[in-house]
């Protein structure tokens, strides 16, 4: 197989879709890689590095897009890649295709084959790929928040923490999976008053025993978010419905009963929000404000930790990379039942029946 490594090109986005180690275990079963110049740089590993793992160099996008048949990237093709997909070239990247009709018929049109990283799920309901990527989210939504809290940012001014004879601050985290925990790990170190809400009452019962009453649990309900927010400081979304568009829980009307320069953060904006004011932000201009609510959408924080971010991805989309690689798609599935779920669109065909139904498109089952 001809596989192709291309540097992202989405805003601040320094992530790579495989690693120096990756590419010589690739070369070793006989396949060949092609990395684009200074792919790896955002991330600590120079061109060198993989030339020394037994990779070749491309100067190029149209280049890598051109030479291989095989492309592992970390987020959806931008709008200049397009214009380089092959027909039957499989791309394995997230592509979050709830969230971008437009993007989705593009791919249909190039009829390539996408695999998508967040589509991926075992049988117990867990998402292997998206795992590591809201581990990282999640630790850095609260770091992140704070930092926007502070006046030089147009925020309140609060520090989360707060001090001897000051009020700490309040975080209200909606949604308890893996995002929503691991902010949920920072607010607490922090020392910050933490509520949070989700529809699964199994995981609320998990955080009670785990927090033994330091932090507080409710159900997520419109009643109880609209209560809630009202004594926010910094508010973060974090819900998922698996491949498809993330519910509106805070409506625009609702945004009058948040207190003046708190900030909402709609990290699941990448599968189209949890607030109806939000809309996508980059990590050049990640805020804006709405009612006098600061707003921050930035669809990819990973990207901003690169470092972890790389190694933490890598090492989960490898073993799927290579069965992917060394075998038919059919046999791949056999090996990994999970990859079904990853196959959004087939060579023209939409094979994901949430984004059929989201954007009218047949549906067509694979194997
Ligand atoms: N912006 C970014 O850079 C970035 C990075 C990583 C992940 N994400 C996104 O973060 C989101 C969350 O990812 P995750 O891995 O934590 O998902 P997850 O499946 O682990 O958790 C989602 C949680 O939302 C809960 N939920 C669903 N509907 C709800 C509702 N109405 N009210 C409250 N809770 C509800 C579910 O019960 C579940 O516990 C995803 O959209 C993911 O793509 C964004």
């Amino acid at each position: 197989m001809i596989i192709g490594v291309p540097r992202e090109i989405k805003n601040n986005e320094n992530r790579v879709g495989l690693t120096p180690e990756g590419v010589k275990k690739l070369i070793e079963q006989n396949h060949k890689v092609y990395i684009e110049k200074d792919a790896g740089i955002g991330s600590g590993f120079s061109n060198e590095e993989y030339i020394s793992a037994g990779g070749q160099i491309l100067y190029s996008l149209k280049d890598i897009y051109k030479k291989s048949n095989f492309i592992i990237k970390v987020k959806e093709p931008q709008e200049i890649e397009l214009s380089f997909i092959k027909e039957n070239q499989v791309i394995f990247t997230y592509f979050h295709l709830a969230s971008n009709e437009k993007l989705t018929r593009k791919l249909i049109e190039k009829k390539c084959i996408c695999i998508a990283y967040e589509t991926i799920e075992k049988e117990n309901g867990f998402l292997p790929l998206l795992f590591p990527m809201s581990e990282v989210a999640g630790k850095s939504s609260v770091i992140l928040g704070g930092y926007f809290l502070s006046k030089v940012n147009k925020g309140k001014g609060l520090l989360l923490g707060g001090t001897v004879g000051t009020r700490s601050g309040k975080i209200v985290i909606i949604g308890a999976g893996t995002v929503g925990q691991n902010a949920l790990k920072i607010a607490y170190g922090l020392g910050a008053n933490v509520i949070i809400l989700d529809i699964d009452i199994e995981k609320l019962k998990y955080l009670e025993d785990i927090y033994q009453n330091q932090i507080e649990t409710l159900y997520s309900n419109r009643e109880n978010i609209l209560k809630v927010i009202s004594e926010g400081d910094l508010i973060i979304g974090t819900v998922l419905i698996p491949g498809d568009r993330a519910p509106k829980l805070i409506l625009k009307e609702d945004l009058k009963l948040i207190p003046k320069g708190s900030l909402l953060m709609d990290i699941s904006i990448d599968q189209g929000g949890c607030f109806e004011t939000s809309v996508p932000t980059t990590h050049e201009n990640p805020i804006y404000e709405v009612d006098g609510i600061n707003h921050y959408c930035v669809t990819n924080i990973p990207g901003a930790f690169s470092e972890t971010s790389t190694k933490a991805l890598t090492n989960v989309t490898y073993k799927y990379l290579e069965v992917l690689v060394n075998n038919s798609l059919e046999e791949a599935i056999k090996k990994y039942p999970e990859l079904v779920g990853g196959i959004n669109l087939y060579k023209g065909k939409c094979t994901n029946k949430v984004i059929s139904k989201l954007y009218n498109l047949e549906f067509h089952k694979l194997f």
